[in-house]
């Protein structure tokens, strides 16, 4: 039995490794990592995901240089003008997972302008997770839920579930992590519970379609018990 892929979560790792190896600064490792990001956002649509999520920049990428954080914000805002035709086209709702009212202006700008023009996309998601923290997630829902007052025997995963950024969303079914780093890095931590992962060497900027379709032929061999016990010898 083959298992279908509806949520696709990826970690975009290895942009600055890129460019090391070709002897260009960070910035253009960036620069085609955004390129591969167009190129997975628009293989996922052609086959039918429902959700892809993309870590395009975690809580804990604040402490890089800030110039390479202006140049990732200045991408981000650039990508979101850009490709939003092709959302729209695309019938794909830009969604965003994380504290994104902390970012610049222009940033904040260039989202809920995207959000908003996308905002009728049916076919999929795109999540972006920007200033995200899985951890900070959890918190978030916690305080929300104090907030309610609500009664302790009323909380259940639902209920918990409904505070997350991804409320309503499937679960990631894969994980991608490229360039070899073998960890989850504070990605959703919740819903990652039962994703498969998938690890590969290969750097973001090189990640191609056809690597994308090797990681979904290894998903489709996994055996997914969800913790259950399906035949007993
Ligand atoms: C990791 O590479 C990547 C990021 C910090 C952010 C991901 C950002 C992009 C792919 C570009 C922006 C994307 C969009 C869609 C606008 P790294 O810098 O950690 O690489 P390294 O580990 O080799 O140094």
């Amino acid at each position: 039995m083959s298992f279908v892929c509806n949520h696709l979560a990826i970690i975009m790792d290895g942009n600055g490794r890129w460019a090391k190896k070709k002897g260009l600064p960070r910035s253009a490792g960036h620069q085609a990592g955004t390129e591969a990001a167009k190129r997975i956002v628009t293989a996922c649509r052609k086959m039918g995901m429902q959700y892809v999520t993309l870590y395009a920049f975690s809580r804990e990428n604040w402490s890089r240089p800030r110039e390479e954080i202006n140049f990732l914000f200045d991408l981000l805002v650039r990508f979101l003008s850009q490709e939003l035709n092709m959302l729209v086209e695309q019938s794909i709702r830009l969604n965003i997972l994380g504290n994104w009212e902390e970012m610049p202006f222009a940033v904040r700008q260039a989202i809920k302008h995207a959000c908003a023009k996308s905002r009728a996309g049916k076919e999929m998601v795109l999540n972006m997770a920007l200033n995200y923290s899985g951890r900070e997630e959890i918190l978030q829902a916690c305080r929300n839920l104090l907030k309610q007052d609500l009664d302790p025997a009323d909380l259940n995963e639902q209920v918990f579930r409904d505070q997350l950024f991804t409320a309503g969303q499937a679960d990631p079914d894969l994980i991608i992590r490229t360039s070899g780093e073998l960890r989850l890095s504070n990605y959703l931590i919740f819903q990652s519970a039962y994703s498969e992962l998938y690890f590969t060497p290969t750097l973001w900027p090189d990640f191609d379609e056809e690597e994308l379709h090797l990681a979904l032929e290894d998903f489709k061999k996994r055996e997914r018990r969800f913790g259950r016990v399906e035949r007993i010898e």
